[in-house]
């Protein structure tokens, strides 16, 4: 085989019910299944060229050469498209955002679900959906959620062939907005990898799960019937737990600041005059304000005048990983 290269791109995505605590740590197999939306204007690049004469993988990210525990998870990915494929041979892999990395927006999903589809390519293996959405996860769980278009679902699994993303919903299926609303640059201090790694340890970890099949139905119900309401009040409900569970974790974990409550208190007040903004957050400060369309402009516009607030990215559903 001679040198070989795809180029791919990729959504994040945001998790409306999430994936948190792995039953599976080296195959990420959640625990629950979860439910996303691909996100419209935080994509990830990613190029991938099979280079017989390498004798190490040369990994960069935004033109840096990636270190530590994110070079073993993209080396991962590698190794299985390479196992698959039956090759030796060692790859290049460049990949650049197009939204600030480390801004505590989540880059692993659109990354590794970029990379997982550019290195099915490279390595000339014709990949179904669903198997190139098992191969994103085994980067960053989330990241199998970036493969299907639009709104996604990922069955939980039990083993690295029954855990992937199928696709719950087409892009232009709903106008809604996801407005990313970033009150902390600085990157997190705790990996959302550690957070996982915590979550059982939280007296409230087998609350939630119990709670989770009625809530799981109810985000299903509301989505399929587009009762915006019923949405988001189950998003917000989702979203407080896993940062309860975070925060009663052994140790414990505090992803929110100021801005984080700021924000949170500006959309209920801003609800009481019928503007009507939900919200949720991942493992970090930065919170994610879900919007119809007709609302999306105005409560940009006033989230933008919380002194907390440095930028917000506007964003529509999307399609999933593409290969350029
Ligand atoms: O894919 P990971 O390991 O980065 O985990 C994602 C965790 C959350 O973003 C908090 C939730 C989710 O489902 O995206």
């Amino acid at each position: 085989m001679g040198a070989m290269t795809a180029t791919a791109t990729a959504p994040a995505n945001i998790a409306f019910i999430k994936f948190w605590g792995k039953r599976d740590a080296k195959l990420n197999i959640p625990y629950n299944d979860s439910i996303s939306m691909n996100l419209s204007n935080c994509q990830t690049e990613t190029s991938v060229e099979i280079d017989p004469k390498l004798k190490i993988d040369e990994i960069r990210v935004n033109g840096e050469e990636v270190q530590g525990g994110k070079r073993e998870r993209v080396i991962l990915v590698l190794e299985e498209a390479r196992r698959l494929a039956g090759s030796k041979h060692l790859a290049k892999v460049e990949s650049k955002n197009n939204f600030p990395t480390g801004a505590g927006i989540a880059s692993s999903a659109s990354g590794f679900s970029a990379l997982a589809l550019a290195a099915s390519w490279a390595y000339g293996l014709k990949l179904s959906p669903r198997e190139v959405s098992k191969l994103a996860r085994l980067g960053s769980g989330s990241a199998c959620r970036s493969i299907p278009d639009g709104f996604t679902y990922w069955k939980k699994g039990t083993n690295h062939d029954s855990s992937y993303a199928v696709q719950f919903a087409p892009v232009g299926y709903w106008e809604i907005r996801d407005i990313v609303t970033v009150v902390a640059t600085e990157a997190k201090k705790s990996s959302s990898t550690e957070g996982h790694a915590l979550a059982n340890t939280s007296p409230y970890f087998g609350v939630r799960l119990k709670k989770l099949p009625n809530r799981l139905s109810l985000m299903r119900k509301a989505i399929r019937e587009k009762n915006w309401v019923v949405f988001g009040e189950t998003l917000e409900e989702e979203a407080v737990d896993l940062h309860v569970m975070a925060m009663t974790s052994r140790p414990p974990v505090f992803y929110w600041n100021e801005g984080t409550i700021a924000v949170m208190q500006s959309l209920r007040s801003w609800r009481d005059e019928g503007l009507m903004g939900y919200f949720t957050m991942d493992a970090g400060a930065n919170v994610h304000v879900m919007s119809l369309e007709r609302d999306a402009a105005e409560i940009e516009r006033r989230l933008k005048q919380i002194p907390e607030v440095k930028f917000t990215i506007m964003n529509k559903p999307a399609a999933g990983a593409r290969l350029l």
